[in-house]
């Protein structure tokens, strides 16, 4: 973990921050100096990581599905630490089916956690990060933000929302000092895949697509989000960072077989 001090009197929002990417964004952002609320539905979490990280956290049971929540969220870090600068919207998640068995009751909950949950703190988040002129939003989205997956309709449709909705926000709020960016990590080690990765040969199957040759940490996820929300990306906007161990560099066939047959040729 760096020690840097990128953030040294900044305020941020992290939704999602109990767990996985979004507990390792708050963690990184309160080393590199830093206050942080936190906002998740998990109290228990929330409560453990305020025992480890002292007076500049704080950890506000939050629903991201509802805009009055998350409204008092980023309140909270006003009023609290003074002001903010930078808004972090983890807080996501999967399930669904195939598309002919999605119920529509599955179909709304997958996106108004994913999509709508953003889409109200963007708003809330813009209008605080305005008053005290300018500063940055980074949204987690996915690798399936551009790359569909069997059974992951409603999350995949989702996260192409947010990839969209990142775009907007960089377009709308450019004007007022307000950088707007995605992160769209590829398979990570998280609460949220632990039982994927524990079934035989799923996490080979991943493997098999990423050059790099190893699932991703949430550690990795935080380094490019705390990039894109600091001022190391002070001409970065709109834009959706893939960190998913070069991916879609393996969408085309391996042609070395054939290369080699045409050199013999
Ligand atoms: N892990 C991966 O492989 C992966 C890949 C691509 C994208 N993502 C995205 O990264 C983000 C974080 O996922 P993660 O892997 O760290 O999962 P995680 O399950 O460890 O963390 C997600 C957090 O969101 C919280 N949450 C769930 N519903 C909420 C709600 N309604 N309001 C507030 N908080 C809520 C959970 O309590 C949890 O703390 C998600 O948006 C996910 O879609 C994860």
């Amino acid at each position: 973990m760096s020690n840097d001090s990128r953030y040294a009197g900044k305020v941020a929002v992290v939704t999602g921050g109990a767990s996985g990417i979004g507990a390792a964004i708050v963690r990184r952002l309160v080393a590199e100096g830093a206050s942080v609320v936190a906002g998740d539905i998990d109290s228990a979490k929330l409560e453990a990581l305020g025992e480890q990280l002292g007076e500049r956290f704080t950890g506000l049971t939050t629903d991201v599905t509802s805009e009055h929540a998350v409204e008092a969220m980023v309140v909270t870090a006003v009023e609290r630490y003074g002001k903010l600068d930078v808004g972090f919207n983890v807080a996501g998640g999967g399930g669904g089916a195939m598309l002919v068995e999605q119920t529509e009751a599955d179909w709304r909950r997958v996106l108004d956690l994913c999509l709508t949950g953003v889409f109200f703190a963007m708003k809330h988040e813009a209008r605080q990060i305005v008053d005290q002129g300018g500063g940055a939003i980074v949204n987690v989205a996915s690798l399936n933000s551009r790359v569909p997956m069997f059974g992951g309709s409603a999350y995949c449709a989702a996260k192409a929302g947010v990839a969209m909705l990142t775009q907007c926000g960089a377009l709308e709020f450019g004007e007022q000092g307000i950088r707007v960016n995605a992160v769209s990590p590829g398979l990570t080690e998280t609460p949220l895949t632990a039982g994927l990765q524990a079934l035989p040969g799923a996490t080979d199957a991943y493997l098999e697509r990423i050059p790099l040759k190893r699932v991703g940490q949430p550690e990795d996820m935080a380094a490019a989000a705390l990039f894109l929300g600091s001022d190391d990306a002070t001409y970065v906007s709109g834009t959706n960072l893939f960190v998913d161990g070069a991916w879609e560099t393996t969408t085309y066939p391996d042609l070395r077989p054939f290369l080699a047959q045409l050199s013999r040729a």
